[in-house]
């Protein structure tokens, strides 16, 4: 495979480096380019722009590849845990028996939130977006922990703002969800592992014990898992550029959260299961809604549709789906929405609007009729995505400070007016 490439631009020829990576990817090096000629590359969107090389996930959109530090997902959603795959996410290998109980136990022994955290929830009205509140939540973690602040921590004490951040993440999520139907919070039960504590926190209450069902139990590490990382998406790439600054983990994580808010990225789970009540609402009628996404003058999109990256199928959607039929079934549960979804996607798949485009169903096509059917309401569907994301997006700042990336700071091509000179108040039009 070629190792350079040659541009012309005028008279002139430069040489770039092409660097290939383990899976025969290849990428143009211009961090020389503006240096030998002057000129920068513009990109908008980073469609085609790599910022940086990571060992951790590997996609292909092509093919509807997803592979975290190798493993194929499918083998990964089928045979792993959770906190199995986020210790192989972050650490690049997966755990022996004895570095994953002690990854679990020091998760279990961080998951208490500091009391005084309980008071931010006096603030905000009942009908506060839970991505608002978990932004501000995480963003707060750093106030407690000093030692987070530190741009150039011991490996022990990112060690543990890794732990602490991943241990009290479920804590947060489930205090937002019972603030927001006014029950009491419940508090972690470090005898459960990571997903059951989870769900015990969200779901049970003080007056009753409470065991979440192992269907759900494994749905749920499953649809975590799926979501755990995804290379350079959106969010991601927000937390590698501010923790590219040295802002803390958890400032950079918060910077991945709000990120993910948007409905066009993790938003988007959300923003598939009102879509899917509108087209219910609205009679079941498929094929006007499917022409208001292809209508160019109307701004509807068919949400859960589309993907920067996947081009044939998005691998995590195919399990997902299998998963809601399972997940459905086992909890004798029937959902209109499942059967829309799947009339929707049968009807695209066969519409050239979206075959030529290359719409496919994505992640979040899928996963919030799961999150129905295992008890969430709607406005939790992205907060869930944060917490499965999680890891990935520790992996990724872990990377890119182990990596001594520098600071974040693009290019670009002014387009605004030339110089001129300042003109007094009174001798404007
Ligand atoms: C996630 O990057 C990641 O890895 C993200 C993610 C992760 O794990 O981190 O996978 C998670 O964010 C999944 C995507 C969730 N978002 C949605 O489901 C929102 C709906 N989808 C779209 O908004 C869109 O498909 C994107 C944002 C996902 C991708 O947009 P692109 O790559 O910028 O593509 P584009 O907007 O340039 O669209 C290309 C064409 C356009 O038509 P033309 O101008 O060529 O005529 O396809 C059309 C678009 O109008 N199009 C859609 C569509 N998505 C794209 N038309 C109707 N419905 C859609 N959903």
């Amino acid at each position: 495979m070629a190792d350079k490439a040659k541009i012309n631009i005028g008279a002139n020829e430069y040489e770039v480096p092409i660097v290939t990576g383990t899976e025969n990817e290849q990428g143009l090096d211009i961090s020389k380019l503006r240096a030998q000629s002057g000129l920068i590359t513009l990109d908008v969107g980073f469609k085609n722009t790599g910022s940086t090389t990571s060992a951790i996930t590997f996609l292909n959109g092509e093919e509807g590849i997803l592979r975290y530090r190798g493993y194929p997902i499918e083998q990964l959603a089928g045979q792993s845990s959770f906190v199995e795959v986020s210790y192989l996410l972050i650490f690049g290998e997966l755990p022996t028996q004895k570095q994953l109980d002690q990854f679990s136990h020091d998760l279990r022994v961080h998951t208490l939130v500091h009391e005084d955290m309980k008071k931010f929830f006096d603030g905000y009205p009942s009908v506060a977006h839970p991505m608002g509140q978990l932004a501000s939540m995480v963003c707060s973690l750093s106030a407690y922990y000093p030692k987070s602040l530190n741009p150039d921590p011991t490996p022990e004490d990112r060690y543990m703002t890794i732990i602490r951040l991943l241990a009290k993440m479920p804590t947060l999520i489930s205090w937002i969800y019972k603030k927001s139907i006014g029950h009491p919070i419940m508090y972690p039960n470090n005898n459960l592992d990571y997903v059951s504590n989870f769900l015990r926190m969200t779901f049970g209450n003080p007056a009753e014990e409470f065991a979440a069902s192992p269907i759900v139990v494994d749905a749920m590490n499953k649809l975590l898992i799926l979501h755990a990382d995804h290379e350079q998406n959106c969010s991601t790439s927000t937390v590698r550029v501010v923790g590219s600054s040295h802002a803390n983990l958890y400032a950079s994580i918060t910077a991945g959260i709000t990120a993910l808010w948007g409905p066009l990225h993790g938003g988007a789970n959300q923003a598939v299961i009102e879509m899917l009540e509108a087209i219910k609402a609205d009679g079941g009628n498929i094929d006007k809604w499917i022409a208001r996404a292809k209508d160019k003058n109307d701004p509807f999109r068919l949400m859960g549709f589309g993907h920067r990256v996947y081009k044939n199928f998005d691998p995590r959607a195919r399990i997902i789906k299998k998963a809601a039929d399972d997940v459905l079934e086992s909890l004798g549960l029937e959902d209109e929405i499942l059967d829309i979804a799947k009339q929707i996607e049968e009807v695209a798949l066969r519409d050239e609007y979206f075959v030529e485009r290359k719409l496919y169903p994505n992640v979040d096509f899928y996963s919030g009729i799961i999150y129905r059917a295992l008890g969430f309401p709607t406005e939790m569907f992205t907060v869930l995505f944060a917490l499965g994301r999680l890891p990935g997006w520790i992996a990724q700042w872990k990377e890119m400070r182990e990596q001594k990336q520098p600071i974040s700071r693009p290019r670009q091509i002014y387009t605004g007016p030339n110089e001129r000179p300042y003109v007094p108040i009174d001798k404007r039009g």
